[in-house]
């Protein structure tokens, strides 16, 4: 018996709900994470170690969380991260997303490994939504440059360079199950033909290149006009390296729990960074992203208050995408915008100009 979507309260429900109806081989590929998955449940937990020091008897009548990213206005600080196989958990595959996206007017992040093509995913977007392209680096600069070249034409608005998979991670849940479902498509995007016995992510990712160096930024610099990102800076000392590069922003990311073991969450990444940032002066000279593990519209504020400009949010989409489709993203979203104007109000800031460190207690983080 499946849950009225009603009944989904909250992001994790999705989840609780994905786990029960979707196909044995989606579910493991989308929930698995590397090796213990000590980093998946650490995702978690690290916000579970911030407490909120609200403001009182501040008027919130009104709260605005809207915010910029990368110079597009968006009515929300999160926006949806780029996550591969989108028709292993819906027939119709990532442009769901896109139309959900739309509705809310969040950025949608499209990944190279997308089961949808490219141009599908781009012609489902109205007008005036923005998209922003997810790049695995392919060993063969040729199919990268017209990917990225296209991707421009198109209209995406930022290129996400994907940084911690020089080879994607062990995720034994996924290799257990198999990957034996013709019905996605990912060939097209990918361009190379699949072995399935070691489960989805290896079948797809032998094409990523495990030479790419920051010698390579200058070049990515000179193919297109698109703000540069890093997804998947892990350090401080790597955001500085960012700066240098010239790139626009970085995504402090452990790619949901899915590559190294044992890598930091992005919170604690981003509290070792945004003082040190602060410290020299380049805290507007890049934008900081963080994913993993944002659930909770609390998640969202504890990262802007630390200094994040957005968060990227990936598997709680895919799971209501998997379980009850469009409707099922759009009340996740919903759910989301509500639980935002609550806790706006609960820690007294109206705007997120007004969210900073001192609306937060770290100390349970570790120190920074
Ligand atoms: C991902 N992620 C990812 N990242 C990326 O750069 N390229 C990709 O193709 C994928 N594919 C992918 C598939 C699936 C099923 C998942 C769950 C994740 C990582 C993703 O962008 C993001 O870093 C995490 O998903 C964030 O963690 P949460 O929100 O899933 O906890």
């Amino acid at each position: 018996e499946m849950p009225l979507l009603e009944q989904c309260y909250n992001l994790l429900d999705f989840e609780a709900v994905a786990r029960r109806v979707m196909k044995k081989t989606a579910w493991a590929y989308y929930s698995s994470a590397a090796d213990d998955e000590i980093t998946m449940r650490e995702n978690h937990a690290a916000f579970h170690r911030i407490w909120f020091r609200p403001r009182i008897l501040v008027d919130v009548a009104n709260v605005d969380f809207s915010t910029t990213m990368l110079g597009t206005k968006v009515a929300m600080p999160f926006y949806v991260t780029a996550t591969a196989l989108g028709k292993l958990g819906h027939p119709e595959g990532e442009v769901v997303l896109t139309r959900a996206a739309a509705k809310h007017n969040v950025i949608q992040m499209i990944p190279t490994l997308a089961s949808c093509s490219f141009d599908e995913i781009v012609d489902a977007a109205t007008d005036h939504q923005v998209q922003w392209l997810q790049l695995y680096v392919n060993k063969d600069r040729a199919i990268t440059e017209r990917i990225v070249r296209h991707a421009e034409r198109r209209g995406c608005k930022g290129l996400f360079i994907t940084v911690d998979a020089p080879q994607l991670g062990r995720r034994e849940k996924d290799m257990r199950s198999k990957f034996t479902d013709p019905g996605s498509s990912v060939q097209a995007t990918a361009g190379h033909a699949t072995d399935g016995s070691q489960g989805a992510a290896r079948a797809i990712s032998s094409f990523i290149d495990p030479g790419l160096s920051w010698a390579d930024i200058p070049w990515f610099r000179s193919i297109t006009a698109m703000p540069i990102v890093l997804k998947g800076v892990q350090r401080v000392e790597d955001v500085l390296k960012a700066v240098d590069a010239g790139v626009q922003g970085v995504v402090l990311s452990n790619h949901g729990g899915r590559q190294l073991d044992f890598a930091r969450s992005a919170v604690e990444v981003l509290a070792e960074t945004m003082p040190v940032l602060r410290a020299r002066g380049l805290q507007d000279k890049i934008e900081v992203y963080v994913d993993g593990g944002v659930r909770r519209a609390t998640d969202i504020l504890k990262a802007l208050c630390l200094g994040a400009r957005g968060v990227g949010i990936g598997r709680p989409f895919l799971y209501a995408m998997s379980a009850y489709g469009l409707a099922g993203v759009d009340r996740a979203m919903q759910l989301l915008r509500d639980e935002m104007e609550m806790n706006m109000r609960l820690i007294g800031a109206t705007t997120v100009a007004d969210l900073g460190p001192d609306l937060l207690d770290v100390r349970s983080l570790g120190s920074h």
